[in-house]
């Protein structure tokens, strides 16, 4: 059973756990996202591009799509990752996030 967050551009996988956020996973792989105002939805720095399995992630709500507004280099597929809660709704997958924060030109290509 692997169920599981890839993080790209650093080619890292990482097991989830219930109630994981990606930012959560993400500070477990040891990468480093930045993540300025702790999770609270106050920042875009922990900005990621889905680009597989975002039917395993709860949808976003109002108040992250109005932060992601200001987030440079975002697209229908972006996420805020502290935002963004893992749904182990299957005994496999793979989520796949491209972190934007310093590569924004490269994450557009993402989109
Ligand atoms: S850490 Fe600031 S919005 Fe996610």
């Amino acid at each position: 059973m692997k169920q599981s967050v890839r993080f790209e551009p650093a080619g890292l996988e990482e097991p989830v756990y219930p109630g994981d956020t990606l930012l959560d996973v993400a500070l477990a792989a040891r990468i480093a996202l930045e993540h300025e105002c702790g999770g609270n939805c106050a920042c875009t720095t922990c900005h990621v591009i889905i680009s597989g399995g975002a039917e395993y992630l709860t949808p976003p709500e109002q108040v992250e799509l109005d932060r992601l507004e200001e987030a440079e280099a975002r697209c229908s597929q972006s996420r805020l990752a502290c935002q963004a809660i893992i749904r182990l709704t299957a005994e496999e997958f793979t989520i796949s996030a491209f972190i934007a924060g310093e590569t924004a030109a490269t994450a557009q290509k993402e989109c």
